[in-house]
């Protein structure tokens, strides 16, 4: 599926040469925002979430932190859970405490060095919790594995506004295969960032302290060492704005100047002001998200905000 997913790539692919290749054949010009999370990216990634300005992963803890309960208590008993991409596991840990008996968990991570990382301190903390990684890329179908319990409800638990990453058309179709995945009896927990005042989104992108800058220009620095080319990262300006009309921040860095990368052995050409596309984040309103949900087999059963509601998880179950 898409070429604007979000799951951590830590691994240099063959993948990657040709991504990179095929995107700066595009115009404008685009990389998909999964290649930022190497190593140093995914470290700068967690200065992100801790900058002033960067509200959403704050925001959607608080909400886990204050509605973890009710949202087990809909969930219900003996649920399996199913996290794409958990990360370092913290937002499932407020569902593990809540839920009653959970039937087990299911961690889907694409490098399976992190999964490794992951798992040790979580089953420390649930050694009672039936435990089942997969190391899949969860935009591509994978199989739970047949030690998972069989006849357990399954819910899948998205958070981080992940399904931002993803082109409207993309988002479906992720939509419609994880309705597949949990069946006709599942749930969807989904953490969906939401349209806002322009001010605080553009913000959010553009700190103070250049730590998105940095994480933008990332990308170039893990090019060059990882696929033998000579990006000069400082001919590159982060820009982020909100693109009112597709309702999504767009990450750009902009060439200051003419100039000529190579990258293994290919030249490539970027005119004064000539942007490279790094990140689509789609934000949602209420309405939208439940037209998604609808067109893909779901409904929207519950949701939960924060004061101002600037981030909402979303609670879908099917029809
Ligand atoms: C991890 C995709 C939710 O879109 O806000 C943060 C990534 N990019 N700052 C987002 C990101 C720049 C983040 N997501």
């Amino acid at each position: 599926m898409g070429a604007i997913a979000s799951d951590a790539v830590s691994d240099t692919t063959p993948d990657f040469l040709d991504d990179v290749l095929t995107g700066l054949q595009r115009r404008p010009k685009q990389i998909a925002p999964k290649y930022f999370y190497d190593r140093a990216g995914s470290d700068l990634f967690d200065r992100i979430c801790d900058l002033p300005e960067y509200y959403p992963t704050r925001t959607e803890l608080s909400i886990l932190e204050c509605h973890a309960g009710d949202m087990a208590s809909a969930i219900g008993a003996n649920a399996l859970l199913i996290e794409p991409g958990c990360g370092g596991c913290t937002k499932v840990r407020y569902l593990l405490d809540a839920l009653d008996q959970p039937a087990g968990f299911v961690p889907v991570e694409i490098s399976g060095e992190h999964m490794l990382e992951n798992l040790a301190p979580l089953r420390a903390q649930y050694p009672e919790l039936p435990l089942h990684p997969v190391c899949a890329d969860f935009t591509q179908p994978f199989e739970l594995p047949t030690a998972c319990d069989q006849n357990a409800r399954r819910v899948l638990f998205f958070p981080g506004s992940t399904i931002g990453n993803f082109m409207p058309r993309e988002a479906e179709d992720l939509m419609c295969a994880l309705r597949d995945l949990v069946g006709s009896d599942g749930m969807l927990l989904l953490g969906v960032d939401q349209v806002k005042q322009t001010l605080v989104l553009e913000q959010a992108y553009n700190d103070q302290a250049g730590v998105t800058a940095a994480f933008n220009r990332n990308l170039l620095h893990r090019i060059n060492t990882e696929l033998e080319a000579d990006f000069r990262l400082e001919n590159f300006r982060h820009k982020a704005l909100w693109n009112a009309h597709e309702q999504r921040i767009e990450m750009h860095l902009v060439s200051a100047q003419r100039q000529r990368v190579h990258i293994d052995g290919h030249g490539i050409d970027f005119q004064p002001g000539e942007t490279l596309i790094t990140e689509y984040s789609y934000k949602y309103t209420d309405a939208r998200l439940a037209a998604l949900a609808t067109t893909c087999g779901f409904r929207v059963r519950q949701r939960w905000t924060d004061a101002r509601d600037w981030f909402a998880i979303y609670l879908l179950d099917t029809k």
